[in-house]
C-alpha cells in the first residue's frame, strides 16, 4: 500500500527509536566509530509518525534530515544515547534500538590529541565494553507491557547464516521482536534499500520484508502492532 495510505494505527502510542551509530572518544578530535548513516532509525520514525503516533528520536551521529513532526533528542556516545533512551523511555509504549551503537569504548578519552611517536612503537588501545542497552531495556521494561525491539545487522560468517545469526541473538537479547537485516556485499549501511527477517523472542519468523527503508518501517510497525 501507498504509505499515504497508512490507517493512524499507531493513535495514542508513544514510540522511542534510536537511530544513527554512536562515537566514542579517544582524544578532543578523533573517535571510535562505524558506519550507521541513521536511515533506518529516520525511516522508522517517519513512518510511525505517519501512523500517528508521538514519537521521540535519538539521534546519534544521524547523517539524513530527520522527519517533521518528531521529537528529536541528540546522543553523542553509547552513554548519552543510553540516558536519553531510558529517559524516553519511562512513558513509552515502543522502544526501537535502531541505533548502532558501540560494543566497546576507550578506557579513557585523553583530553588534548594524542601524538604520534615518528619511528616508535604502535599505540594499544585499551578498551572497555559497554552496556547493552537493549538487553536492559528488555529485562527492566521501563514501563509494564512495554514493547521492546532491536536490530541485528549479521553478515553471515563459517559459524552460521545471518538467520542462524539473528535467531541466536534473539533468544539472547530477551527483546520481544529482533529485526535482521543482512549487511555486507552492498546491502543495508548507507543505502536506501533493506532486506529484514523479524523474529520473535523466541527466534520464530514473524514478518519479512524486502524494499525502501520507509517499507521496513512499516513491516516493523506492523510487527509490532500484531503483538497486540
Ligand atoms: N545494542 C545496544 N547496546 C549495545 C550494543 C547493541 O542496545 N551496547 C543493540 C543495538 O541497538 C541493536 C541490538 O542491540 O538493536 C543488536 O546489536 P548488535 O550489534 O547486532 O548485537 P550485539 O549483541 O552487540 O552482538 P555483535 O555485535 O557481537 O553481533
Ligand atoms: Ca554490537
Amino acid at each position: 500500500a501507498l504509505v499515504s495510505d497508512r490507517p493512524r494505527d499507531l493513535e495514542g502510542r508513544h514510540v522511542v527509536v534510536s537511530a544513527g551509530g554512536t562515537r566514542e572518544p579517544l582524544d578532543p578530535v578523533r573517535f571510535l566509530g562505524n558506519r550507521s548513516s541513521g536511515r533506518q532509525g529516520v525511516a522508522l520514525a517517519q513512518a510511525a509518525h505517519a501512523r500517528g503516533a508521538r514519537v521521540t528520536l535519538v539521534a546519534a551521529n544521524v547523517d539524513v534530515p530527520v522527519p517533521a513532526g518528531v521529537d528529536v533528542v541528540h546522543a553523542e556516545t553509547g552513554a548519552e544515547l543510553r540516558d536519553a533512551v531510558r529517559a524516553a523511555a519511562k512513558d513509552a509504549d515502543v522502544v526501537v534500538m535502531a541505533a548502532a551503537v558501540a560494543d566497546f569504548r576507550p578506557v579513557t578519552s585523553a583530553e588534548s590529541k594524542i601524538k604520534k611517536q615518528p619511528g616508535g612503537a604502535p599505540t594499544v588501545l585499551e578498551l572497555v565494553e559497554t552496556v547493552d542497552i537493549l538487553a536492559e531495556l528488555a529485562a527492566e521494561r521501563l514501563r509494564p507491557g512495554q514493547v521492546v525491539v532491536g536490530f541485528a545487522a549479521e553478515t553471515g560468517d563459517q559459524a552460521g547464516s545471518v538467520l542462524e545469526h539473528g535467531r541466536a541473538k534473539a533468544q539472547r537479547k530477551g527483546a520481544d521482536l529482533l529485526v535482521v537485516n543482512a549487511v555486507g556485499g552492498g546491502r543495508g549501511f548507507g543505502t536506501d534499500v533493506n532486506d529484514v527477517t523479524i523474529l520473535d523472542g523466541s527466534g520464530a519468523v514473524v514478518g519479512e520484508a524486502t524494499g525502501t527503508k520507509i517499507e521496513v518501517a512499516h513491516a516493523v510497525w506492523d510487527a509490532v502492532l500484531s503483538r497486540g
